[in-house]
């Protein structure tokens, strides 16, 4: 993972770019993105699945889930490592064009797509429309028999799966807003009604995300099991065999030393042990897989690269005093923690120090006192301002829920490489912001 290692007087290096020098010529508050780090997660995603699948005899497609981190170079970094793409707006579809990302290679999701994002899919050759509702099973057929298209379509379906993350994140249960309820007959209602379009859609299979950051294959494999089973029941009802499965992602990473993720491969393996029993159990051929990491990807790939600007100590408790240490960013980069209690680490960037370490808190600059970068980290007592603080596994979900909350300009991404930097995006200007205000014209109320 990026962050992880130093020069010899201290400074934490990434891909061989010394922190201060990054600091120096980008500034700071920025996203760091280490390039190789992200393209050794992709391959080993898609060399796992691809063997483990190959090895019961399917093929198993990597659908990097977008809304992680996504950008135009992101985009084409992701087409050169043969992954394929989930996107669930226009705007993640429209930087995935950009990019030349084949339209076969791109699944679209989102519970509630507009028209015109239906059409942009469907005149753009998206290969999967995952379809979430009833309604836009008629709205996905009209649009694509108008535009003389069969469109390859899925089901998001709702397995009941308790997955044991935040509220928030947990997407399979019963009470929440994606997807077909297997408990009630929608589904297979669902099925009917997209096979009254063969002209407009063609039922591709069913698509399952349970939820994120999760640590163990238990609630894929009940998943998995459940869709197989109505997967059988289509074809006994329907005489169709089902061509594919999506299990979504999930994939969960580290962000302190609590955390064990599982590897690609023994993710890989898990799962098709998973998919063949539950095949094999029914008499069902296995489908040909997919899935969807986001955060797997990216997450332990980035890191943000912030300066102190104060350091203060507070008297917590009679016992405790906690030095909140502020930082030239904050819950406008980072939101996880205020939104789902997020865990991070951080690390002094630009040296390493002997003081004895003190028990501090990471605060951005947001006039809230929920701005907590890092709630709690041991950090060397003599930290100060004009230091170099770096926060790693922030690849994933900071970039894409920033905000420019108090008008604080959203940070750059800077892709490091060995013997090279680039910036991927740019840092936001005072004038970017103030630019989408539309003035009053003269003579106006
Ligand atoms: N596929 C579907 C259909 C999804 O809804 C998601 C995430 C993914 C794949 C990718 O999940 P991943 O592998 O990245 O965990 N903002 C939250 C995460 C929300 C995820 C929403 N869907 C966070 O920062 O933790």
């Amino acid at each position: 993972p990026a962050g992880t290692q130093r020069t010899p007087e201290g400074a934490l290096r990434i891909a061989g770019h010394d922190l201060r020098d990054v600091a120096a010529q980008y500034g700071t508050p920025a996203y760091l993105m280490d390039e190789a780090d992200i393209r050794a997660r992709a391959r080993a995603f898609k060399q796992a699945f691809s063997e483990a699948f190959g090895a019961i005899g399917t093929q198993a497609d990597v659908f990097y889930a977008g809304k992680a981190f996504l950008c135009t170079p992101m985009a084409r970094l992701l087409l050169e490592e043969g992954l394929s793409l989930d996107v669930c707006t226009g705007g993640e579809l429209a930087v995935a064009r950009k990019a030349g990302f084949p339209g076969a290679k791109i699944g679209l999701h989102g519970n509630n797509k507009s028209v015109p994002e239906i059409e942009d899919a469907i005149t753009y050759g998206v290969g999967r429309l995952i379809v979430d509702s009833f309604e836009e099973i008629e709205r996905v057929a009209s649009i694509a028999s108008a535009h003389g298209v069969v469109q390859g379509v899925m089901l998001r379906v709702k397995t009941g799966v308790e997955a044991h993350t935040h509220e928030f994140i947990a997407t399979a249960h019963e009470d929440q807003k994606f997807g077909f309820s297997l408990a009630d007959g929608q589904l297979m209602d669902a099925v009917g009604r997209v096979l009254k379009h063969p002209e407009a859609l063609r039922l591709l299979g069913f698509h399952s995300h349970i939820g994120s950051q999760i640590f163990d294959s238990e609630g894929f494999a009940v998943a998995a099991e459940r869709l197989i089973h109505v997967q059988l029941q289509v074809a006994q009802e329907h005489g169709i065999v089902l061509p594919e499965l999506d299990l979504g992602g999930g994939f969960g990473i580290a962000y302190t030393d609590d955390d064990t993720p599982l590897t690609p491969q023994q993710l890989a393996e898990q799962l098709a042990g998973i998919v063949q029993r539950a095949c094999d159990a029914v008499g069902h051929p296995v489908p040909h897989i997919s899935i969807e990491p986001g955060r797997a990807i990216v997450g332990p790939a980035g890191v943000t690269l912030y300066e102190v600007g104060t350091v203060k100590p507070v008297h917590a408790t009679d016992e405790l005093t906690r030095y909140y240490v502020s930082v030239d960013g904050g819950m406008s980069d980072n939101p996880r923690p205020a939104l789902y209690q997020a865990d991070y680490t951080a690390q002094l960037a630009d040296r390493t120090s002997d003081a004895a370490p003190v028990t501090a808190r990471v605060v951005g600059k947001h006039c809230e006192s929920g701005d907590i970068v890092v709630r709690d980290v041991q950090l060397p007592g003599d930290i100060q301002a004009g230091d170099l603080l770096a926060v790693p596994a922030t690849g994933a979900y900071c970039r894409s829920l920033s905000s420019q909350y108090n008008h604080v300009p959203r940070p750059p991404v800077i892709a490091l490489r060995d013997g090279g930097s680039r910036v991927w995006i740019r840092r936001e200007t005072i004038d970017d912001l103030l630019a989408l205000e539309v003035e009053e014209a003269e003579g106006e109320e």
